[in-house]
């Protein structure tokens, strides 16, 4: 499956910066957090196109951000549960809407690993 694609998607007027790591991601108030890192190219997948349905868009806050956000709903915090990793500095950059108060965010990509949807032969099942 694709991921969904956010390229043409108009440029909004940008009134806050995220920080990927060591770089400046310009984004818009009403954005999620997943919108601006696809419009600015960074790579983060999204496979249920932000839906709250695969995980893939699991990104790490710095923990000067943590407390900033609001506490991930009941469906974020399931999914979450369930992927291998996460810890409480995670969240789904798909269910982080930004506003002014987010000017700054810190975060990372910090994707699960994928599971394979073939089985060799020679693979055991749990
Ligand atoms: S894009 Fe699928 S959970 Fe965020």
């Amino acid at each position: 499956m694709r991921d969904a694609d956010f390229s043409e998607d108009a440029t909004p007027d940008l009134t806050l910066t995220l920080r990927l790591g060591e770089t400046p991601v310009a984004a818009a108030v009403g954005d999620s957090v997943l919108v601006a890192l696809r419009r600015a190219a960074t790579g983060i997948r999204c496979i249920c196109g932000g839906r709250c349905a695969c995980g893939t868009c699991r990104v790490r806050i710095a923990e000067a951000w943590q407390a900033c956000l609001p506490p991930p709903a009941r469906n974020e915090a399931r999914l979450l549960a369930a992927l291998p990793g996460t810890t409480g500095a995670h969240r789904l950059a798909c269910q982080i809407t930004l506003d002014t108060t987010l000017d700054g965010l810190a975060i990372e990509i910090d994707s699960p690993p994928t599971r394979s949807t073939k089985t060799s032969s020679l693979e055991t099942t749990e």
